[in-house]
């Protein structure tokens, strides 16, 4: 069972990625990213689902050779069913059903975020992974919150945002910078060229583990606006000041809600998962809770935090050995709740 060769396939938004997995080990993971989309400031979905069709052959054609192994080696396909843009979707699930009909293999059904989750089990990921339970902040463009991972298709979502998710807010902030999309990579490479944090902006105050980015978003956008009028050039001459002190205010609510849950639920093996989760900032202020509160932490490589098919293969396999596979007739969902064991057809 564990030497099974798996393809799998991700096409939830604007990346076409492909890779192969054998075992545990990850053989290729090849991505073809959207340039299209920085001259609309975001992701236009019609123009992703016609990308995700330009590029989907020559990627798995890309990762099968990087691979260096046969098509027909192939044991399953796995694809993301969900959640994302629906018309991205159907590219990836189409050509996914058609590629397992072909070389008449199982086909395996994936829900995004429980992949987010569940890289941290990839043999290079990790030099271990993760034990259960544990805790993982999955912070995306489209989501954030904080699950309760019990096994690997056993997840509870504790917290949530209830308006933006820290990418939107990482991305939107950036707008109003006048920072290309997506503004997340970039805030947090010009953060680095600065010691200072000297802006204050409103943090959210929340129940339980829910979390808010509307605020902040709202408080920046206030905060320039009222500079902007003293000053022209107060965003050019403070870009970098600016960066640090939105980063270092977003990754304070998120640590915030994350320490109060590992410590109410008495739980020290702690991950994060998602774009966000490349967050230099981020990643620091997990480090130091090795020490400051005995933490056991899981940071995914970078090529694994941003959408990357690696991860669909991942839990392709997972459900290979499982023996769990979908019907061909099935079909792509642009909603897939992380807690769904399994989403019926509707
Ligand atoms: O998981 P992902 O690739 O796609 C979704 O499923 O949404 O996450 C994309 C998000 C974007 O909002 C992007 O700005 C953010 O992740 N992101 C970052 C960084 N790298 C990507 N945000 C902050 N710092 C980063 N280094
Ligand atoms: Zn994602």
């Amino acid at each position: 069972m564990s030497d099974s060769i798996i393809l799998g396939i991700e096409s939830s938004c604007d990346d076409t990625s492909v890779s192969v997995i054998k075992g545990n080990i990850i053989l290729s993971n090849i991505a073809a990213n959207q340039e299209i989309h920085i001259e609309y400031g975001g992701v236009v979905p019609e123009l992703a689902s016609r990308a995700h069709q330009q590029n989907i052959i020559p990627v798995v054609e890309k990762a099968v050779n990087k691979a260096n192994i046969h098509k027909k080696d192939i044991s399953a396909i796995g694809f993301t069913r969900g959640p994302g843009l629906l018309g991205s979707l159907l590219v990836g699930t189409s050509f996914a059903k058609s590629l397992a009909m072909s070389l008449k293999v199982p086909l395996i059904e994936v829900n995004h975020l429980q992949a987010h989750i569940l890289a941290h089990f990839i043999e290079d990921a990790n030099p271990q992974p993760p034990k259960f339970p544990f805790l993982c902040l999955t912070v995306s463009g489209g989501h954030t919150m904080i699950v309760l991972v019990k096994d690997y298709f056993d997840m509870e979502i504790i917290g949530k945002t209830i308006d933006d998710a820290a990418g939107e807010a990482f991305d939107k902030i950036g707008k109003i910078f006048g920072l290309d999309y997506p503004a997340g990579p970039i805030i947090d490479k010009l953060s680095k060229n600065t010691v200072e944090n000297s802006f204050k902006f409103n943090k959210p105050r929340m129940e339980n583990y829910n979390y808010s980015f509307s605020g902040i978003k709202t408080s920046v956008l206030y905060f320039i606006q009222k500079e902007v009028r003293k000053n022209p050039n107060f965003i050019e001459e403070n870009l970098n000041d600016l960066c640090a002190s939105v980063q270092k205010s977003i990754v304070e609510i998120l640590m915030d809600k994350l320490e109060k849950a590992a410590e109410e639920l008495n739980i020290k093996e702690v991950a994060i998962a998602g774009g966000v989760s490349a967050n230099s900032g981020l990643r620091e202020a997990m480090q130091k809770n090795i020490e400051k509160l005995g933490w056991n932490i899981y940071i995914p490589k970078f090529e694994y935090t941003t959408d990357n098919a690696a991860m669909i293969a991942m839990v392709a396999k997972l459900k290979f050995d499982r023996g769990e596979f979908a019907d061909l007739s099935i079909s792509a969902t642009a909603r897939y709740d992380i807690e769904e064991r399994f989403k019926k057809d509707i």
